[in-house]
């Protein structure tokens, strides 16, 4: 048998749309300069699909930085894996300023954050070892796990009752197998944008022993006082043991990192395959870091902007009605009834009459029925979008309500 034959007959949950999605629902193309009016198909639409959190995209000293970087040292250099030949005082200098930030004693950084996360997990546990994780963590930890070749336990999302059966459970078959326990959950959950209990997690190490690996790709730059992340906004920060973060939101570039305990980054460093065996980051990308850290930093102000923006318009929806779930993040997901087809035409609706541009999640990412809208606030975002977004939404609501988006398939676009 061919072996791609099945690959064409099963399309995969999404592909299998993709002969009516394509173009419009998924690979949308997005044109203009990054902020929250851009063009799709010709014409301007307030994105809120973007998670350019700070505004730091289209920053113009973030555009100057990049473009100088890029005209002085090229897209190639340095070439080869960090280890090898990719290694640079720019490098470590992020490396240095990261730690500083983040409040802890060493930084590596990672090509990319979903191979890296991966493979630091992939590094860490062995055979004996036990991994337990929060059942709503991202893609690139199951991917993560699913290397592992030891045993895994999964708490329900944020359930501290089941965390501590789990955790027993783990400590118990550690201590048969004369391994150790690696706890791994989020700080700022991408989908419904509840912050994960690393608080409550964190209490646990007097009960049982193990490490911490902290996720906070969306919590970087966005949360805690200083915008250190969710361990910082929940006072926890030194008792996370692996803090990792990406550039790839707040951030708004590409790459990411790991911060924690100098011997045990180093351990990282040397022992990460995701890293060993493949190119650094580019220098243009590690100075345009260098830069993004330090308005981060310098510029308290944007935080507080993005807040004024994610408090607007969250609390706008719950006062007109919406149901916005359990986020106290940025992360604002708009919770609606409605199957793919009806979900699809109402996008549709919402994207060609209303010039709204935001992500949708159907089925099977979420329960057959649901709808979940995402909307992402930016510091870039203004009054006049939120006010134009909150009408949209509560003018395409009612018309669900009244059923008129009921469509047999999804409308061709
Ligand atoms: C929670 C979480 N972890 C990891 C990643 C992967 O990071 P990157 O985009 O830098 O590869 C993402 C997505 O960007 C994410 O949302």
């Amino acid at each position: 048998m061919d072996i791609f034959e099945k690959l064409l007959k099963h399309l995969g949950p999404i592909g299998e749309h993709s002969d009516r999605a394509h173009g419009y629902f998924a690979f949308p193309k997005l044109e203009g300069e990054i902020g929250p009016r851009m063009n799709f198909r010709g014409n301007e639409k307030i994105v809120w699909s973007l998670n350019n959190y700070l505004g730091l995209a289209n920053h113009p000293e973030v555009r100057a930085t990049d473009a100088k970087a890029a005209a002085d040292f090229g897209l190639a250099s340095p070439m080869g894996a960090r280890m090898m030949s990719g290694n640079t005082n720019y490098h470590e200098q992020l490396e240095n300023e990261l730690s500083d930030y983040m409040g802890k004693e060493a930084t590596t950084l990672l090509n990319y954050g979903y191979q890296g996360i991966m493979s630091a997990i992939d590094a860490i546990v062995g055979r004996r070892d036990v991994i337990v994780y929060d059942a709503e963590c991202h893609a690139s930890i199951l991917d993560g796990l699913r290397l592992h070749p030891g045993k895994r336990y999964v708490f329900k999302h944020n359930d501290m009752e089941d965390f501590d059966k789990q955790m027993k459970r783990a400590t118990e078959l550690a201590k048969t197998n004369g391994g150790g326990i690696l706890v791994v959950t989020e700080g700022v959950f991408g989908m419904a944008g509840d912050q994960g209990k690393l608080k409550e997690i964190a209490a646990f190490k007097d009960k049982y022993e193990f490490r911490l690996l902290v996720d906070d790709a969306h919590g970087f730059g966005t949360m805690g006082k200083t915008g250190a992340g969710t361990g910082e906004e929940q006072g926890v920060q030194d008792k996370i043991d692996l803090l990792f973060n990406t550039f790839a939101k707040s951030g708004a570039s590409i790459g990411a990192f790991i911060s924690g305990e100098k011997a045990i980054i180093n351990f990282l460093r040397y022992n990460m395959r995701s890293q060993i065996f493949a190119k650094s980051i580019p220098l243009p990308i590690v100075v345009g870091h260098l830069k993004r850290v330090q308005l981060m930093r310098q510029h308290p102000e944007m935080k507080a902007k993005l807040w004024e923006n994610v408090n607007k318009l969250q609390n706008g929806l719950k006062a007109r009605g919406f149901n916005i779930g359990r986020t106290n993040s940025p992360v604002t997901p708009i919770y609606l009834q409605g199957d793919i087809p009806e979900a699809t035409a109402m996008c549709l609706d919402l994207r060609e009459n209303y010039n709204i541009f935001c992500s949708i999640v159907v089925y099977p990412v979420i329960p057959k029925g649901q709808i979940i809208y995402r909307l992402i606030p930016t510091a870039a975002h203004n009054d006049e979008d939120i006010e134009l977004t909150l009408n949209a939404f509560s003018e395409t609501k009612a018309k669900l309500d009244q059923k008129v988006y009921e469509v047999a398939e999804i409308p061709m676009v």
